[in-house]
């Protein structure tokens, strides 16, 4: 990552101001996605130009404040956080940031809220909360991304080794073997169509082909 920023620039004052805030006076854990990732989602936003994002797992809004920098004009981000503490903050510094208009922060558990969203409604996510329950939210995303939507999972780096974003005090076999198990649905599913990008922490990036209608991946 050192070498990314000498090359690519550093971090900007909002985003230095966010990550020292968050991670040393509030304490919170640094598992945000890396600065490879942030920067590959804002371009995968730039590009795509989504109306809506749902993104799973918030912590304190740092790949928030990335994927509301890369919306479109009409676009907004849902970002979805079981944590009422990590909601608050991230609240707080997406206002900050000056995105705050353009994100809902919605404080629920991430399965539940997904239910609620009407089939084929969502253009992109971003799932990036806990491991172990990435195969139920691979489930449960699948129906409410559009045809034609996008999919994007942190930390499915290949080989597995997660271990800069493994959830505190969480079995990391357990969320290995949860991660290998996305990563092989997504790969086995005749409606999703996907690439490992090799950021720091590794992002599978899945593209929901058109096809006959049914609701799971496979
Ligand atoms: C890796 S962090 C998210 C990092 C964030 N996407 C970023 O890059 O800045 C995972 C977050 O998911 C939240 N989380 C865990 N289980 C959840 C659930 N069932 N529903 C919603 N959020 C959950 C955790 O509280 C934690 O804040």
């Amino acid at each position: 990552m050192t070498y990314i920023r000498s090359r690519l620039g550093p971090r900007d004052e909002t985003l230095d101001r966010v990550l020292r805030d968050a991670l040393i006076r509030e304490g919170m854990p640094a598992i945000q996605v890396d600065d490879n990732g942030a920067r590959m989602l804002q371009i995968i936003t730039r590009m795509y130009r989504p109306r809506l994002v749902v993104e799973v797992g918030t912590l304190f809004g740092y790949s928030a404040i990335h994927i509301a920098r890369g919306l479109p004009p009409e676009g907004r981000l849902i970002t979805i956080e079981s944590d009422v503490r990590a909601a608050r903050m991230a609240r707080r510094y997406l206002d900050e940031a000056g995105v705050g208009e353009k994100v809902e922060v919605v404080h629920d558990d991430a399965s539940d809220y997904l239910a609620t969203l009407p089939r084929e409604s969502v253009d992109m996510i971003f799932i990036d909360a806990d491991k172990k329950s990435y195969p139920q939210y691979l489930k449960a995303c699948f129906p409410v991304l559009r045809s034609g939507g996008v999919l994007i999972a942190d930390d499915v780096a290949p080989g597995g080794d997660f271990s800069g974003e493994a959830t505190p005090g969480a079995d990391p076999d357990r969320e290995a073997a949860a991660i290998d198990a996305y990563v092989r649905a997504a790969g086995r599913s005749n409606r999703l169509f996907s690439a490992f990008i090799g950021t720091g922490h590794g992002l599978l990036v899945s593209f929901k082909d058109w096809g006959i209608r049914h609701d799971s991946p496979e």
